[in-house]
């Protein structure tokens, strides 16, 4: 008499506890990879106003005027300013991995 009952909460345990966990396998790594990459300085510091850029979008010679022309944004803007070791870090990401650079 009892054992379908049990039975079926058997299978309404495995439902609650198992289901959820699968449906959420496999989403680890996908995502948009070029918007998560890169130090943090630079996904927190370079996506206020904006989403952070490609690194490709310019030479490593020409990022650290860009990175100087953010900041009279940021200043103007009224947004918190970039410390020295954010502006570093972030250039250190920015050149290494910029147009032309392997
Ligand atoms: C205070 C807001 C603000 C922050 C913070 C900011 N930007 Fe921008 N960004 C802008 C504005 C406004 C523009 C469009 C005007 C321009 O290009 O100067 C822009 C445009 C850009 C462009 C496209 C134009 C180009 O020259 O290729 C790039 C690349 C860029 N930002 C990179 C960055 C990086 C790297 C950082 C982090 C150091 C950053 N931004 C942080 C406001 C911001």
């Amino acid at each position: 008499m009892t054992r379908p009952l049990f039975a079926h909460l058997r299978w309404a345990a495995f439902a609650v506890f198992f289901v959820p966990l699968l449906g959420c396998s496999g989403t680890e790594s996908s995502g948009p990879a070029a918007v998560a990459d890169g130090p943090l300085a630079f996904r927190k510091g370079c996506g206020r106003c904006h989403l952070p850029p490609n690194p490709k979008a310019h030479g490593a010679d020409e990022w650290p005027g860009v990175v100087a022309r953010m900041q009279t944004h940021m200043a103007t803007q009224g947004k918190a300013p970039l410390t020295v070791e954010q502006r570093a870090e972030i250039l250190e990401y920015l050149t290494s991995h910029a147009l032309g650079a392997s």
